[in-house]
């Protein structure tokens, strides 16, 4: 039949439309694009193409796991460099995938995610007690402080490492060269191969940070295996986990693959979204002012338990609004599995990659109506939320989707309530400068930029 043509602004011999995305803020250039396109569109990056789709109609056709599948194309080949077939890197046929996959759900299954709630709680009340000490004349950055915060997270409950950011100024070496190692990872997929040649220290200092991380990873291993213990963390799961379908265990480069991978996908999000949460906070009081209520009334002034995180419904709408308005993973890709029509209409080649635009399509007024811009938790209290997600399928897809949807979501789930009951519990928060406005820094992430607050205690630390 016939077919409608993808539109694509008009780009460079070569480059392609390489120049039209701002390399500090890619994202906010294909938020342009979707503004003038409408639900699809098509770039071209020297000699790759992908098409954008921006409506929850056709991103739910995407999430279809039998015409699509996910694509690790572009920033995600890149880290590769690093992980390999990692679990968040791996391509599906890739045996690798499915073994780390059988091998780790267990490890992310409820009880062994409570099992991690008393180290959380560490890491959490290690934080409440640096800005208590800090005091209220203080400036706290507020995306650091949440980064030390999930990284020493992650590297404690998974396997036993501490990082000790807190205690140090200065990032853990480790840090440092992930945090370059992604932006360096971003920026290669940006430039056309035949440029490589210009870029060569960029390149050194890139193979040398992979060099830091598969340093400090083994190193983790190699403790654990001469220092056996019986705690039941991730790096347990991946060191005596047997495969059920192959029988066999992870290889210990593999197992170093995914140490790194998990420190790379479980910090950054997490952290993000914290922080874009509290800017919402800040500038919404009135539901500032519930939440602070709700915690006030499930946790009075004692210690948070994990009893508690079953019964903050507020907050957890807090969070959802938040990740739906401020996606810290803000495109996911796929690809055709098959020559495909989309909307019944537009003809996508089989391998053709394809981006679903989340900061878009979380937005669509077809499903969150007139209101779709604005910061309103009610409308994901559980019950509201079951109604959008049946209504219209796959309107909230901050995780992911299917098999690839992401592994860490209760550990996010558990860690982000515990942090934001605790804070709550504890301060009363103020901006640091009232007229802040937000700004985004996007790295393979998004996060709020320079956004600073102050924490005032309410009674003793509790
Ligand atoms: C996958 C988002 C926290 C580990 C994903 C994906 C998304 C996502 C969108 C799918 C990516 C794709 O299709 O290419 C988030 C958000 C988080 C979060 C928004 C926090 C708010 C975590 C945490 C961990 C984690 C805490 C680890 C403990 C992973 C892994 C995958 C993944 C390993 C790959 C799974 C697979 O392909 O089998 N995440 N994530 N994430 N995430 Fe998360």
């Amino acid at each position: 039949g016939m077919t409608t043509p993808i539109p694509s602004p008009p780009g460079l011999p070569i480059l392609g439309n390489a120049t039209d995305i701002d390399p500090n803020f890619p994202l906010g250039s294909m938020l342009d694009f979707a503004n003038k396109y409408g639900e699809i569109f098509q770039l071209n990056f020297a000699g790759r193409s992908v098409v954008f789709v921006t409506t929850q109609a056709l991103i739910h056709e995407l999430c279809d796991e039998k015409r699509f599948q996910k694509g690790v194309n572009a920033a995600l080949k890149e880290v590769r460099n690093g992980v390999h077939d990692g679990l968040f890197t791996a391509r599906i046929e890739e045996p690798n995938w499915g073994m780390a996959h059988r091998i780790l759900m267990p490890a992310f299954g409820p009880m062994s995610i409570q099992g991690m709630f008393p180290e959380m709680h560490e890491i959490a009340s290690q934080l409440a007690l640096k800005w208590a000490r800090h005091g209220s004349s203080t400036a706290i950055m507020v995306t650091d402080d949440f980064t030390r915060l999930t990284l020493d997270t992650l590297a404690l409950c998974a396997m036993d490492f501490r990082f000790n950011s807190y205690y140090h100024d200065e990032m853990h070496p480790f840090i440092t060269a992930m945090g370059d190692f992604l932006t360096e990872s971003g920026a290669r997929s940006r430039r056309p191969g035949f440029t490589a040649m210009f870029y060569r220290s960029a390149n050194q200092k890139y193979w040398e940070d992979i060099g830091i991380l598969r340093k400090t990873a083994e190193d983790v291993l190699k403790a654990r295996k001469e220092h056996p213990t019986d705690r039941k963390d991730l790096l347990s799961a991946m060191l005596n986990g047997v495969d059920t379908k192959t029988g066999k265990k992870l290889s210990d480069s593999s197992i170093i693959d995914n140490l790194i991978t998990f420190l790379i996908a479980g910090h950054e999000t997490t952290s993000g979204l914290l922080s874009f949460a509290f800017y919402q906070l800040l500038a919404h009081p009135e539901a500032y002012r519930k939440a602070q209520q709700e915690v006030d009334e499930v946790c009075g002034t004692g210690a948070i338990t994990i009893e508690h995180m079953k019964k903050l419904p507020y907050i957890s709408a807090i969070l959802r609004e938040t990740l739906r308005l401020c996606p810290t993973i803000p495109i996911v890709g796929v690809e055709a599995k098959n020559d495909e029509v989309l909307g019944g209409k537009y003809h996508i080649p089989k391998g053709q990659p394809l981006a679903l635009l989340l900061a878009k399509s979380h937005v669509d007024p077809t499903v969150y109506g007139e209101t779709a811009n604005e910061f309103i938790p009610e409308r994901m209290l559980d019950e509201n939320f079951d109604r959008l997600n049946k209504e219209f399928p796959d309107c909230w897809k901050p995780f992911g989707n299917g098999m690839r949807a992401c592994i860490g979501r209760p550990f996010a789930w558990q860690e982000a309530l515990l942090v934001m009951a605790m804070l709550l519990q504890n301060f009363n928060f103020l901006h640091d400068d009232p007229s802040y406005t937000l700004q985004y820094k996007q790295t393979l992430t998004t996060k709020p930029k320079d956004f600073y607050m102050r924490a005032v205690l309410r009674n003793g630390l509790t």
